[in-house]
């Protein structure tokens, strides 16, 4: 643990400070890569960091995902259908299951063989509304553990999902996310506001840093929810802002009443994807808990998407800000940029030391966005 103390404006940045934007992953890590509801019959491709992964159900309900190419021409399997159990490629016909072997060739004459081509498999798994994908070693998998998602199911807790394309570097997102002085940027759709560095604690997975803030919401009534679309229904008081890098994805709780989660993906150098998670809890409402549990599923579907505007809305104010720092940046890689918040540095000690345990050695960058 490092005290905010110790803090000099003239340590940053650091002498690597630029390479940071070309870094890669450590791929030994569970990725979300769908909603679960977007995984069905029909065949979608996602993209974590350069590997094209097509992701689809077998008759059983099982998911599985392959690598997005097809062993015959080199054509995204994305494209095709499932057939019974098997991914039908649209071109001529192969077949392959959910191992990535080929099973059916249409027009395989009597005296052939199937083709012995394999297909990477990758393990995935379906947890708290999301499919979470393993793209490093296998026996990893067994071992690491998905970010664990509780009040996605908890029927206390009230969620809202925005996703994020951001065509930049996954550290101009993970740095947005930690530096609360972003604020400025939200001004109505904030849920808190003058924000006030206290410390920073780093390990080798991850990076807590602990604002103290004024929330703008209370949430101990039932209209109290209304705080979400009404801003002049907002009070400020004092509450502890926890902002953690828990690599690769962010987490952050402003006193008992919200936490926001965020599950990254990179893509690559230039574009990143992630889910953005807001759960408004409904703790503070005994009476709610002694309602039947039918009706407060019902409630809790009924209410999924309340912060829909909101979020989307600070989304979008972000994602204009980071896809600029990026372009600046292709623009002009050498420019010194000046950082007063310390997290900052502690975001890109994590992504480097992640980066070499993943042992991704920077790519040369495309030309443009
Ligand atoms: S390219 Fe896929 S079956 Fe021919
Ligand atoms: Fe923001």
């Amino acid at each position: 643990m490092q005290s905010i103390d110790t803090f000099c404006a003239s340590e940053m940045p650091s002498p690597n400070f630029r390479e940071v934007r070309r870094l890669g992953v450590n791929l030994n890590h569970w990725y979300a890569v769908a909603r679960i509801n977007e995984v069905t019959a029909q065949p979608i491709g996602v993209e974590v960091w350069h590997q094209a992964i097509v992701l689809f159900r077998d008759q059983s309900g099982k998911v599985h995902a392959l690598e997005d190419r097809c062993p015959h021409r080199q054509v995204k399997l994305s494209h095709g259908k499932v057939v019974g159990d098997a991914l039908e490629c649209a071109y001529h016909g192969w077949c392959f299951d959910g191992s990535g072997d080929c099973v059916a060739v249409p027009y395989l004459a009597n005296n052939q063989k199937l083709p012995n081509c394999q297909l990477r498999s990758y393990p995935v798994r379906e947890q708290h509304g999301f499919v979470w994908l393993f793209p490093g070693e296998v026996q990893q998998a067994k071992v690491i553990q998905p970010l664990g998602l509780p009040e996605w199911d908890e029927l206390n807790y009230i969620t809202t999902v925005s996703i994020i394309e951001c065509k930049a570097h996954y550290s101009f997102l993970l740095e947005n996310l930690m530096d609360m002085y972003h604020g400025h940027l939200h001004q109505d759709y904030q849920a808190w506001a003058n924000p006030v560095l206290q410390n920073i604690e780093e390990s080798d997975d991850r990076v807590d840093a602990f604002y103290q803030a004024q929330s703008y919401y209370k949430i101990d009534k039932i209209w109290s929810i209304s705080q979400l679309f009404i801003p002049a229904l907002r009070q400020l008081h004092p509450e502890p802002l926890n902002v953690s890098y828990v690599y690769p994805h962010w987490v952050s709780t402003l006193g008992k009443d919200f936490k926001i989660c965020c599950l990254v993906c990179p893509q690559h150098e230039t574009a990143t994807k992630a889910y953005l998670i807001h759960f408004t809890s409904l703790n503070a409402f005994h009476r709610l808990h002694k309602l039947p549990v039918l009706f407060r599923r019902w409630l809790k579907n009924r209410l999924f998407g309340s912060a829909q505007r909101i979020l989307d809305g600070l989304v979008q104010q972000d994602v204009q800000m980071m896809e600029e720092e990026q372009q600046a940046y292709l623009n002009n890689p050498e420019r010194r940029s000046y950082e007063l918040n310390r997290t900052i540095p502690s975001v890109q000690r994590l992504i480097r030391k992640q980066a070499a345990l993943g042992m991704q050695p920077p790519v040369s960058m495309p030309p443009d966005l």
